[in-house]
């Protein structure tokens, strides 16, 4: 996912590996604590979402502020081209946010955000440049930043394991269902051909006994 590469099965199926991660781990539950404090009816806020991957995070604060009557203005940024096109097909109808591609080590001016948010990605960095990335994330903000991050654990692990293969689980279940309907249809084909066959000989023996 970090590193340049065409939109592939893989790259589309980490997104949504993550995508699930966010909602069942509790992050939308803590970005949305924090929007429920920040956002009110008739506000308007300037919001920073950076290394936004698929955009989720973006479009949960969109409907957020939707429900709520406030007005969002989103810039969300990651460095990955592909990452950014796959946001960008999934958040037709989000006309709020704004994808760029860029560095967040570069990206935007000094206090032009209410809320800056960075989620999921501190691990990414190295010590130092976490430490420039918390800095710059103050110093974009006119007051609030949110960043959240995995806490690692085997007990995280394990959960992350078998959510992947859960949906390799439930794909060859797809797979098996897709397949016995195969056979099933193909099964009551050739009994109802059977059977009409049957009607159509003994249609034609009445026939010709009457003739
Ligand atoms: C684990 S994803 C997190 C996505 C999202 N924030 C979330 O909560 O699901 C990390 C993202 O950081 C992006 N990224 C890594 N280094 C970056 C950089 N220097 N500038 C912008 N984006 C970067 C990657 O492309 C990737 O999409």
């Amino acid at each position: 996912m970090d590193r340049p590469q065409p939109i592939s099965p893989e790259l589309l199926s980490d997104l949504r590996n993550l995508r699930i991660l966010n909602r069942y781990s509790g992050s939308y539950r803590l970005i949305r604590y924090f929007l429920r404090r920040w956002i009110d009816r008739d506000d308007r806020v300037r919001i920073l979402d950076l290394a936004t991957g698929s955009g989720d995070i973006p479009r949960l604060v969109v409907e957020f502020a939707r429900k709520a009557g406030g007005q969002v203005e989103i810039d969300a940024v990651d460095l990955q081209a592909s990452t950014l096109e796959i946001a960008r097909q999934l958040s037709a109808g989000f006309p709020e946010i704004r994808y760029h591609c860029a560095d967040i080590h570069h990206f935007g001016d000094e206090n032009s955000y209410d809320i800056v948010l960075f989620s999921l990605a501190l691990h990414h960095f190295s010590c130092d440049q976490a430490v420039a990335l918390l800095r710059r994330c103050r110093s974009l903000s006119r007051g609030k930043v949110l960043v959240a991050d995995l806490c690692r654990s085997w007990f995280a692990k394990l959960g992350v394991d078998l959510l992947k293969r859960a949906g390799m689980l439930l794909l060859v279940l797809l797979v098996l269902a897709i397949l016995r309907d195969c056979r099933n249809g193909q099964r009551e084909y050739r009994e109802r051909k059977r059977r009409s066959n049957e009607v159509h000989v003994h249609a034609v023996s009445q026939h010709s006994t009457s003739t």
